[in-house]
């Protein structure tokens, strides 16, 4: 459970699929390189991610070929394909060499009618007949409702079922427009558990900003596997956070997961310069200021222990706390910079140093290193 040195969780084990790789990169306006998508594909399995979807192979040859070799390339973690309900896609799936195929189609009354233009009972005849044959190619099949969460109930129920008479191995619930809350979630999960046998995954999307919380609340309702993205990139606004999903689920659900917590900054930071997505600065977990400090209140705080202003040790998620100066600095927060760098000053020194930050007028904090060069200065013309 929670404690700000890290997380003991003894409970339910979760399983981590990601999607940075396909539905990360929906994201309007990235694409990943070959290396770039090797390179993230190698940093989530070392993180201890379970599957990775490496892509959608019927999107080109450049996406198959990808697929194709991050596949030949994986170690333990299992790579995933996508695909539609048609026979093209999944012959794609099974030609690029994974032996995880995740299907979709959607179900909702809004998606047949002006998407797939087909019927209910068509959609379920596709359900069926695509998954006949990807099992009967030895692939493990994940089946995804698409726009589940507005999809009819009973329909829903059935193309689940229908999903897994016909030897399908997990399904999903995508919310895919980000509709719902936690609770709604919550419900639809347990919902379809106590109608089917096979493992129920959730996929979140944030178009409300609830994909964290929504994904954690579908655990809570007996889902046990999360698809989620590295800084919550994706379609719109962006699908459940992976470092937020992970660390929530130790600290609020005792839930497990193959994730090393050390190793979420390293990646959080490669996805975002491949793909040039800056992360707000007050993202959780990953964002720049997720362990800065600058009031004086807070600094003072810190300084004795740093639980007082910080829910978790950032070194746990292998980031570092960091003191900022600006206008609303204390006198500790100089003393602090200056203890560390082994610099001594007079109280009045620390005052005036002070007094220079806060008649500061630039937008950009003011970093260490000027705190360290107005010392010097002062130092210098005192004549010490
Ligand atoms: O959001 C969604 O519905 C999807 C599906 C392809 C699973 O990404
Ligand atoms: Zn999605």
């Amino acid at each position: 459970m929670y404690s700000r040195e890290g997380f003991s969780s003894t409970g339910r084990k979760i399983t981590v699929f990601d999607t940075t790789l396909r539905d990360g990169e929906q994201s309007p306006g990235i694409k990943f390189s070959p290396e770039e998508k090797h390179k993230i594909a190698y940093m989530l399995e070392d993180m201890g991610v379970d599957i990775i979807e490496a892509g959608f192979p019927a999107v080109s040859s450049e996406e198959f070929n990808i697929i194709k070799s991050i596949n030949s390339t994986a170690n333990r973690a299992k790579i995933c394909a996508l695909s539609r309900c048609n026979d093209g896609d999944i012959y794609s799936a099974i030609n690029s060499g994974v032996n995880y195929i995740h299907i979709f189609i959607a179900t909702s009354d809004i998606h047949l009618k002006n998407k797939l233009k087909i019927s209910r009972e068509e959609a379920l005849k596709k359900i069926e007949h695509s998954i006949n044959i990807a099992k009967d190619a030895g692939l493990y099949v994940e089946f995804s409702a698409e726009d589940a969460t507005r999809t009819d109930m009973d329909f829903l129920i059935r193309a689940f079922k229908t999903a897994e008479v016909s030897g399908a191995n997990k399904v999903n619930i995508p919310d895919t427009v980000g509709i719902m809350n936690p609770i709604s979630m919550r419900n639809i999960v347990s919902r379809i558990k106590q109608n089917i046998d096979i493992p129920v995954s959730v996929h979140c999307h944030n178009d409300f900003g609830l994909a964290t919380a929504n994904t954690i609340f579908g655990v809570e309702g007996g889902a046990s596997q999360v698809q989620v993205t590295v800084n919550g990139i994706g379609e719109r606004a962006g699908n459940a956070s992976l470092e937020e999903v992970v660390t929530g689920l130790a600290a609020f659900m005792n839930a497990k997961t193959n994730i090393d917590f050390s190793k979420i900054y390293n990646i959080s930071q490669a996805v975002s310069r491949f793909s040039g997505m800056e992360i707000q600065k007050n993202k959780a977990i990953v964002g720049e200021n997720a362990f800065s400090h600058e009031a004086g209140i807070h600094v003072n705080g810190i300084i004795n222990s740093p639980a007082t202003y910080e829910a978790i040790n950032p070194e746990f998620v292998g980031r570092q706390r960091t003191i900022v100066i600006g206008k609303h600095s204390g006198r500790s927060s100089i003393e602090w910079i200056l203890n560390k760098n082994g610099i001594k000053c007079s109280e009045d020194e620390v005052k005036y140093i002070l007094e220079e930050i806060k008649s500061y007028n630039g937008k950009e904090a003011f970093d260490e290193d000027r705190v360290i060069n107005l010392a010097r200065n002062i130092i210098k013309i005192r004549g010490d």
